[in-house]
């Protein structure tokens, strides 16, 4: 079991989908944790102390001053006791007011006083009504507690309880649970003094100066490949293509636009590198002739206009030609008989692992805060993962790498 032993204290504030810490409760307990819930009055309107004390067999804590006089002398101290007690605090779902009085250092409930007063990380799940979410307040205090550190789990894109379309949603239990558990390995060094290389993100591959073909990838894997790489110790360079993300803390970035460019880089710090992982989407094709000028359109004689393409290097095929004591980490990306080609892909390019994900299932692809994926180790060995932050995905890739470190 993932969590077993872990104290985790479960901060709920009151918004609609208070409703699905029932659940979440319940696969903390089922993954071997130990889990104190906390709950704001308004909490208490959404899902019931009851409800969620049965779950974690645990009486939930609700008020500071709790009625009765000699009660209160003994719980009113409890936010210190429970603060040294926790591993992780999860604040699920954090709601616009509840985030500000984080942010801000309130102590005008249980809840936040206990936050006060932790020496444990602290994780938080955003979740509102979109406009909530987007408006300029809330995303301010969400950068004050991504700065001090704070976990923040991006809340997920839909249809809300009011109706309204956008992010705000609290994502499903199971992937919170996977969440938390990427968080909780954090702490591991096992790749203390290892140099990691990680690509990311798309490649562009120009037309003109203006124009050019690319894809969807977002960048989000290989990042956070690079962040959990910096955690457990290693020294990382992300060599990146064209993409809309803040560079993880501790990270030695490169960014590049062509697929030729990514090769040039690669090929440069591939020779002093322990681990490859490329999760960069390489344009296969690039333009044999890109153009000086903007193409005009009248340039284009006739309706059609044909553009000659020829192949780009294959980087990590080469890589896998020129690997001494590297270990390298492939992705495949398939839509169907994903098994077959990811083994061919695992023998002819020299891999260590690669891993599989096929962007049409449900949670998995480009853009997606969240993958599914199967990773093929080359002695053989296939797991297929449930659906989990790509975080936690992380997490999983370097599990398996490391011990091939030693
Ligand atoms: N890759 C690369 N250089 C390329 C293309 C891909 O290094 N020019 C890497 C990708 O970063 C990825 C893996 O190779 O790790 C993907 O393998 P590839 O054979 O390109 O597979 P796909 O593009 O997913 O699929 P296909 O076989 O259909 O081309």
């Amino acid at each position: 079991m993932s969590l077993t032993g872990k104290h985790i204290l479960l901060g709920v504030s009151g918004g609609i989908a208070a409703y699905k810490t029932a659940f979440l409760v319940r696969d903390f307990v089922k993954a071997g944790a130990e889990v104190q819930v906390v709950m704001t009055d308004a909490a208490t309107h959404f899902v019931t102390p009851l409800t969620l004390g049965t779950l974690s067999r645990r009486e939930v804590i609700t008020d500071m001053f709790p009625r009765g006089a000699a009660e209160a002398t003994t719980h009113w101290t409890a936010h210190i006791d429970l603060a040294l007690w926790a591993d992780i605090m999860l604040v699920a779902p954090a709601t616009a007011n509840t985030l500000a009085k984080i942010a801000y250092g309130f102590a005008d409930n249980f809840l936040a006083t206990l936050v006060l007063a932790l020496r444990c990380p602290l994780a938080v799940a955003p979740s509102m009504d979109v406009d909530m979410y987007r408006n300029a307040a809330t995303q301010h205090n969400l950068t004050l507690l991504r700065e001090r550190g704070v976990h923040v789990l991006e809340p997920e894109s839909g249809e809300l309880a009011s109706g309204l379309v956008g992010p705000g949603r609290l994502p499903e239990p199971e992937t919170i649970l996977h969440w938390v558990e990427g968080l909780m390995v954090e702490t591991r060094t096992d790749l203390l003094g290892k140099k990691v290389l990680v690509t990311a993100g798309p490649t562009h591959e120009p037309i003109d100066p203006v124009r050019y073909v690319g894809n969807r990838s977002s960048g989000k894997m290989g990042f956070a490949l690079a962040a959990a790489a910096t955690r457990r110790g290693a020294e990382v360079t992300l060599i990146s293509g064209p993409v809309h993300l803040p560079t993880p803390p501790g990270v030695r970035r490169r960014d590049v636009a062509t697929a030729r460019e990514m090769a040039g880089a690669v090929d440069e710090e591939f020779p002093s590198t322990d681990v490859l992982i490329m999760t960069a989407a390489v344009a296969d094709f690039s333009p044999v002739h890109p153009a000086g000028d903007k193409i005009k359109r009248d340039a284009v004689v006739g309706d059609r206009m044909t553009l000659e393409m020829e192949k780009n290097p294959d980087i990590l095929r080469s890589a896998g030609e020129r690997k001494a004591r590297q270990v390298l980490v492939g992705f495949a990306l398939e839509t169907s008989n994903g098994l077959h080609h990811a083994r061919q892909k695992l023998a002819a390019k020299h891999l260590d692992a690669v891993v599989l994900n096929d962007p049409t299932e449900d949670g998995a692809g480009f853009g997606t805060e969240t993958n599914v994926v199967t990773i093929l180790m080359a002695d053989g060995r296939i797991d297929r993962l449930p659906q989990m932050s790509k975080l936690a995905v992380a997490e999983e890739i370097l599990n398996r790498v490391a011990p091939l470190l030693r």
